[in-house]
């Protein structure tokens, strides 16, 4: 594949990765905050997994967008992330919340975020995100 060509294919996944997260937008339950998160994983092979928030009338059960993307992810079998697009109904660019920060690190430690926002992306790096974040080695 030439430089171009993988800029190209490069370019449109990242559209189609910030796209799937856009329509998940409609899909999130958030009757309670009214927040809605739409968020969208890549895996290695270029899969994309998506997800949104999902909340209950028992409020401290609220699922993000983040981490069912990353679970439906996991229960089709993959495990190797290299970027996330989060989307939110506020329009703003907003960075995933800490446990999510966290949930994503098991997975992908280099993880690229993109925070999609109506004045446009905001990239950065999970790493930046959480430093020093709790991993497998930290377990006796
Ligand atoms: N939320 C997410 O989906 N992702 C985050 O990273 C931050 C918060 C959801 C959880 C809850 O449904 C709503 O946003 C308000 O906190």
């Amino acid at each position: 594949m030439s430089p171009s060509t993988r800029a190209r294919k490069g370019r449109s996944l990242g559209a189609r990765l910030v796209e799937a997260a856009r329509a998940q937008l409609r899909r999130a339950h958030a009757p309670y905050s009214r927040f809605r998160v739409g968020a969208a994983l890549e895996t290695r092979g270029g899969r994309i997994f998506a997800g949104c928030n999902v909340e209950n009338a028992s409020l401290g059960l609220a699922i993000c967008a983040e981490r069912v993307a990353a679970c439906s992810a996991v229960a089709a079998g993959e495990k190797e992330f290299v970027r996330i697009a989060i989307v939110t109904s506020a329009g703003r660019a907003t960075a995933p919340c800490g446990a999510c920060r966290q949930f994503l690190a098991e997975f992908a430690p280099r993880l690229e975020v993109l925070m999609v926002g109506r004045g446009g992306v905001k990239r950065a790096g999970l790493q930046a995100l959480l430093p020093s974040a709790f991993a497998k080695r930290d377990l006796p």
